[in-house]
């Protein structure tokens, strides 16, 4: 078995979810629910980044400790990983004492390469990005991401040696398909060709945080400590039996806003550390509202639990996915997410599982198979067996919109081959050998159907699997065979449908 590890970011515990977080879980888990059906050894790592002065912040305004801030928030994660049927492995805290551990032994080893030294930082530092500006990436005197006043940092700190690590970056970056896609990867180019300096590795002036060994009156830079989860998730340094099954791993998720952390600071502290590169950072774009990115600086946010309370969490997943090319940013609307809604889940793939079981159901006593597949059939069956190689190239090239339409597109054929073959016309003729043959086909094919949207639709493709053939979806059912017995029930719609109008009301928090 192959293993298979990947990541999502872990997110700040500054405040409950947005839709733009649950965007790169769903997606996470997406992929690692393909990865599983193939049959890899897979293990897919969440969490939340609970340190640094942000956090110490807000729980100040909000008269809490920061302890009870994010025992919160965290919580508030939690619950809606449940709700939108995220099945992760491991959910890293990094307050916890295993964490803290992971990132003492990392800084240990970055020490004894000899890649922390003294030296005095003064200048910007955007406390929401918990990063350093030089004067050359402010816009005026604010940060690039927040559009908001930097701070201005004087003091002395532990260093770490970027720039040594410069030509392994260039080469890692430019050689290798370390980052993807090609702009990120681009963007990461001219990042290191404007020459990499070093960064500082920890903070005086901060208080929640790992302290750094031996200076208990500074912490550990957050983004070195946030970064070091992803060891600490499969058992780094406490477990190295879980830790060398898993690492290094396939991939780290990321929004296109934390590249430079993920693609330079994360590979150079695991060069200085001795430790083996990750195969690949995918960053994938943002979520927008009326063009402007979804978030709770800039207060636009969208509240996903209400989403999916309303519709369901596999139309949440479905929209996210379908609907964004992977990589691109995307508008969310209500009116497209259920415009969506109505065209591809209540009347494409929810009633192709209504019509297939509802036909199957009335005709339960016409045999099993008796005539001969005609014309229909076998372009049924090509499409069919087209579909295992189109989804697999399109998760593995990360196109996660492509995996999904391609499966919608595969759905359109199955509803125009019952219009197309009519069985019920097959039925009034009295052509019961036909009959069987078009009812063995459809079902066969909306299975089919149903089993390549599982990583896409949890709940209902396992739903609709079960009621197309009487068992749940497992690994090896990706081919189509007609001769399967399917054993039917009919169910209330997968997806009802919306009226248009729940479209118009605008989304609000
Ligand atoms: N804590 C850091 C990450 C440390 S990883 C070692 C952080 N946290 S965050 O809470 O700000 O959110 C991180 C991720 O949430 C982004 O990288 C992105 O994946 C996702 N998103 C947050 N807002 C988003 C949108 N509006 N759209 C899409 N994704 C967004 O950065």
């Amino acid at each position: 078995m192959t293993a298979y590890y990947l990541t999502t970011p872990i997110y700040y515990a500054n405040d409950v979810p947005h839709i733009g977080h649950a965007y790169t879980t769903i997606a996470a888990d997406a992929l690692a629910r393909f990865h599983r059906v193939r049959g890899d050894d897979v293990f897919l790592l969440t969490g939340t980044d609970e340190h640094g002065i942000n956090i110490e912040r807000i729980a100040a305004e909000l008269g809490l400790t920061p302890t009870q801030q994010v025992d919160a928030v965290t919580a508030a994660f939690s619950a809606l990983w449940a709700e939108l049927d995220i099945e992760y492995d491991r959910f890293v805290r990094t307050t916890e004492p295993t964490h803290r551990r992971a990132v003492v032994a990392l800084w240990q080893r970055l020490q004894a390469s000899g890649d922390l030294y003294r030296g005095v930082y003064e200048g910007a530092y955007c406390p929401r990005c918990e990063a350093y500006y030089q004067p050359d990436e402010l816009v005026g005197r604010d940060c690039p991401v927040h559009g908001l006043p930097c701070d201005n940092v004087a003091e002395e700190n532990w260093f770490f040696r970027l720039s040594r690590y410069q030509d392994a970056l260039e080469r890692l970056v430019r050689e290798t398909d370390f980052v993807q896609p090609t702009a990120r990867r681009n963007e990461i180019l001219g990042v290191i060709r404007q020459g990499l300096r070093d960064f500082s590795a920890s903070r005086r002036l901060v208080r929640w945080g790992v302290p750094v060994p031996g200076a208990p009156d500074e912490v550990i830079y957050v983004w070195i400590d946030a970064l070091a989860n992803y060891l600490t998730g499969i058992g780094y340094p406490d477990d190295p039996k879980t830790f060398e099954r898993f690492w290094p791993a396939k991939l780290h998720l990321v929004g296109k806003e934390i590249i430079r952390f993920h693609c330079l600071y994360w590979p150079a502290l695991l060069l200085s550390a001795g430790l083996p590169l990750p195969q690949q950072v995918f960053a994938h774009g943002w979520l927008t509202k009326d063009g402007n990115k979804i978030s709770k600086t800039t207060g636009n946010t969208v509240d996903p639990r209400a989403l999916a309370a309303e519709f369901g969490a596999d139309a949440v997943r479905y929209y996210l996915l379908r609907a964004i090319p992977f990589g691109q940013d995307g508008d969310f609307t209500r009116r497209a997410f259920v415009a969506r809604y109505n065209a591809d889940l209540a009347n494409d793939f929810g009633n192709l599982v209504q019509r297939a079981t509802t036909l199957a159901a009335r005709h339960a006593h016409v045999p099993v198979a008796q005539g001969k597949p005609g014309a229909p059939e076998i372009a049924l069956r090509e499409a069919a067996d087209q579909l295992s190689d189109r989804v697999t190239a399109a998760f593995e090239s990360f196109a996660l919109h492509e995996a999904a339409s391609v499966v919608g597109h595969f759905v359109g054929e199955v509803n125009r081959y019952i219009d197309k073959t009519a069985p019920w016309t097959l039925a009034r003729q009295g052509s019961f050998d036909r009959l069987g043959v078009v009812l063995d086909h459809t079902l066969e094919a909306a299975r089919l159907a149903a089993w390549y949207y599982v990583p896409i639709l949890p709940r209902a493709a396992t739903d609709a699997h079960c009621r197309l053939a009487g068992a749940r979806p497992l690994p090896g059912g990706g081919t189509f065979d007609p001769t399967r017995r399917h054993v039917v029930n009919v169910g209330p719609p997968l997806f009802p449908r919306l009226a248009q109008q729940v479209g118009d009301v605008t989304l609000a928090k």
